[in-house]
C-alpha cells in the first residue's frame, strides 16, 4: 500500500509544522506568491493535500480549480473546509502515475513536493498536454541536503514509512526533459528551510510550437 494513505492528515500536519521541519507555511507562502503572480483563470493541483494555502484562491475569479491527491481523506478534509467557499472547486482521488486529464488547457498547473513520489518522466510529459500556450507549470522540489535525510526525523510512525519511497528529483535531468516537452524555465530559486535543507522552486511556460514549411 502507498504510505501516503497511512497518514493521518493530523500526523502530516503536525510533522510538517515541527519546530525541526516547518516547510507547511513555507508551501503555503509559495502557492500565495505563484496565484498573485500568474492569476490563473484555470488550475490544477496535484499533490493537493487537505489543501494546504486553499485559503488564497479565495475571492479570486477562477473558473476551474482542481485538486488531485491519491488520499481521499485529505480530500474528504479539503471539501468540508473549502467547498462552500469555492464553487469552482474539483476533487479528484486518484494515484498521479495514472491520471489523465486529456487536453484540458490549463493556464496553471502547481507541483509542489508530489515529484518525489511519481514517475517524473511520465508527469512533465503528460502535464504539456494540459497546459494552454502560455500556461504555467509551477513546481517545488526537495533538494538533498549534507546534513538531513530527506524525510526529516519526528515522532510519526507513519511519516516514517515516506522514506522508503521518497526519491529526490535530479534538477538537471528534470530540466531537460521538461525542455524536451516545450516547457520553457522563466524562473527558478531557492528557499531554505530548517537543518540545511532547501526548496529549489521553478515556473516553466508552455511554448508554442510553430511548424515550419
Ligand atoms: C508533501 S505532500 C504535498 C504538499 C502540498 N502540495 C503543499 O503544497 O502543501 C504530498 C502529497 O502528494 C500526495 N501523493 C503522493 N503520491 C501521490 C500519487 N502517486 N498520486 C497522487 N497523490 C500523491 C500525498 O497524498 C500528499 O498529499
Amino acid at each position: 500500500m502507498n504510505p501516503w494513505l497511512q497518514i493521518p492528515s493530523n500526523e502530516y500536519e503536525e510533522h510538517m509544522s515541527a519546530p525541526g521541519v516547518q516547510q507547511l507555511q513555507v508551501l503555503n507562502e509559495i502557492f500565495r506568491k505563484v496565484l498573485d503572480q500568474f492569476k490563473p483563470r484555470s488550475l490544477c493541483i496535484l499533490g493537493s493535500t487537505n489543501g494546504n494555502g486553499f485559503e488564497h484562491l479565495i475571492g479570486r475569479d477562477i473558473e476551474t480549480i482542481l485538486g488531485v491527491d491519491i488520499n481521499y481523506r485529505y480530500l474528504a478534509e479539503c471539501r468540508a473546509w473549502f467547498a462552500e467557499e469555492l464553487p469552482s472547486l474539483n476533487l479528484l482521488c486518484v494515484d498521479i502515475d495514472q491520471l489523465d486529464l486529456h487536453d484540458s488547457g490549463l493556464e496553471l498547473i502547481h507541483a509542489a513536493l508530489i515529484f518525489e513520489y511519481v514517475d517524473v518522466k511520465k508527469l512533465l510529459t503528460k502535464i504539456s498536454g494540459w497546459l494552454n500556450y502560455g500556461g504555467v507549470l509551477s513546481v517545488v522540489l526537495q533538494m538533498p541536503s549534507d546534513s538531513s535525510e530527506p524525510v526529516s526525523e519526528t515522532e510519526f510512525e507513519s511519516i516514517k514509512k515516506l522514506s522508503t519511497v521518497i526519491k529526490l528529483v535530479d534538477i538537471k535531468e528534470f530540466f531537460y526533459i521538461a525542455e524536451k516537452n516545450g516547457l520553457k524555465e522563466i524562473y527558478s530559486s531557492y528557499v531554505p528551510l530548517q537543518k540545511g535543507k532547501k526548496f529549489f522552486v521553478s515556473y516553466f511556460k508552455k511554448m508554442e510550437i510553430f511548424k515550419i514549411g
